[in-house]
């Protein structure tokens, strides 16, 4: 096993951590295999004390994480509950919703780089790809899957950024990163709590509404537990999306060769695309877990209590397991890349909804946009988020058109002329890899 205990080096300042705490450090486990080892064995790798590199508190975990940071079986119990609510017509709804979703927001970003003019950065024709189009499917994906109220909507976009941001001068502001995070989530928490409330009352077609009434083996989420299911919806599926679209934005500007070999077959190719797309951008850095027992994996000894921490990063960059794993390689097959996590109990419970949002928005910024320019992106301040805060694109050409959709075969988009196309979108399968119509 690859792992090697972190020791400050001497004379160095210690490093500034937001609560007291007794922790010595921490393994950092980098390769592959090792990833999806310490991942697959719950037992002996527990989550129930946290997953977060930062020393936090177990409430404040559990505020955050919900059943993230738990073990089976209540970890167990938990994820059946919120998959109840996945039912089949909420996974056609949430589906129509993106690809509804998906072609406007391109739509609205395609005239802002047409007029030059994002608003308020003062610059003429640049506009940011990451607050113009990258955030706002994930965002509205989360609002209309959770019902989350519109009058709430902008709260609840500012504080799921501001909690991966938190670390960052720039999103925090000058406050105190602590205090500042902490008031973002208990913000997200109460509003998750209230609208259970809310649905216990009126129900309606909204994924609250089927988390609240799901039931496995008698049991039923409190409130609270709603508001942290909240939580922790709004932030694991925002953020991570956001930063692999924006990624992959910036990669396909840097490898015109495989942009050019993706629009050669979208539909037939974008699948392996998305998934080559998460391993390159791995948005989300590291999780931990905490040694239950001495172990010695890897021929390294670990002691029970110990912690250990997934370096996703790494694992997708590991030459054991890829062929030039520092290339962007769309066609890469088999790809076992560990951006979803190392498989186990905790691995991703909304990788088909990302992969979803991801093939609908790139098939529309492409498409559109075929010639996008992209400028020099600002990175997140954060060892927890892979992200890039901005990144200035400009459109390249000039973009008049827009493909709409066939009324007799919704899976049909005709392409205005000049334009590539037409173009049927074939089979038609929905986020589980399902066929899928269209309502
Ligand atoms: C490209 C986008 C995404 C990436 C890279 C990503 C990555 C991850 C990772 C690394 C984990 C931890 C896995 C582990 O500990 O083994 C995770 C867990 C999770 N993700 Fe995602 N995620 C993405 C999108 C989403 C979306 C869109 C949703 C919700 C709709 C979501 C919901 C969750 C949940 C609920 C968990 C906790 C699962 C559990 O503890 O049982 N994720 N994700």
């Amino acid at each position: 096993m690859s792992c090697a205990k972190n020791v400050p080096s001497r004379g160095s300042a210690p490093i500034d951590v937001p609560f007291p705490h007794s922790e010595s450090g921490f393994w950092a486990v980098t390769r592959n295999e090792d990833i999806r080892y310490v991942s697959r064995n719950s037992e002996i790798f527990s989550s129930a004390n946290g997953v977060s590199l930062e020393p936090f508190p177990l409430e404040v975990a559990t505020l955050t994480s919900f059943f993230l940071a738990m073990d089976p079986p209540r970890q167990t119990t938990f994820r059946r509950l919120v998959s109840a609510a996945f039912t089949p017509r909420q996974i056609t709804r949430i589906q129509s919703q993106i690809e509804a979703n998906a072609e406007e927001i391109v739509d609205r970003f395609a005239a802002a780089l047409a007029s030059g003019d994002d608003t308020d950065d003062g610059v003429d024709d640049e506009v940011d790809f990451v607050s113009g189009c990258a955030a706002a499917l994930p965002m509205r994906t989360a609002w209309e899957m959770l019902g989350v109220p519109p009058h709430e909507r902008d709260r609840v976009a500012r504080a799921t950024e501001a909690i991966f941001g938190s670390s960052d001068p720039e999103y925090n502001q000058g406050q105190d990163p602590t205090s500042f995070f902490l008031e973002q989530v208990a913000y997200l928490h109460g509003l998750g709590a209230e609208l259970a409330r809310q649905r216990r009352c009126e129900p309606t077609a909204d994924l609250i509404t089927g988390v609240v009434q799901a039931e496995i083996d008698g049991q039923r989420l409190s409130d609270e537990q709603v508001g942290a299911f909240l939580v922790l919806l709004s932030t694991a599926g925002h953020d991570t999306t956001k930063q692999t679209a924006t990624h992959a934005i910036k990669a396909l500007a840097d490898h015109p060769e495989q942009k050019r070999w993706l629009m050669a077959d979208f539909d037939g190719r974008i699948g392996t695309a998305v998934d080559e797309f998460v391993r390159y951008a791995s948005p989300v850095i590291q999780f931990t877990r905490t040694a239950m027992v001495d172990t010695v994996p890897g021929g390294r000894q670990i002691a029970a209590g110990e912690k250990v921490a997934l370096f996703y990063r790494s694992g997708n960059r590991d030459e054991r397991a890829f062929v030039e794993p520092a290339e962007l390689r769309l066609d890469r097959t088999p790809n076992p890349h560990v951006g979803f996590g190392g498989g186990g109990v905790h691995h991703c419970l909304g990788a088909h909804v990302a992969k979803a949002q991801l093939t609908e928005l790139l098939r529309h910024v492409l498409h559109r946009l075929p010639r996008l320019r992209v400028g020099e992106p600002a990175y997140l301040q954060s060892h927890f988020i892979n992200g890039i805060k901005r990144l200035p694109v400009r459109a390249g050409v000039a973009v008049t058109w827009r493909g709409t959709r066939c009324r007799n075969d919704p899976g049909r988009l005709f392409w205005r002329p000049g334009m590539r196309g037409p173009r049927v979108r074939s089979p038609r399968t929905n986020m589980l890899g399902k066929a899928f119509s269209p309502t």
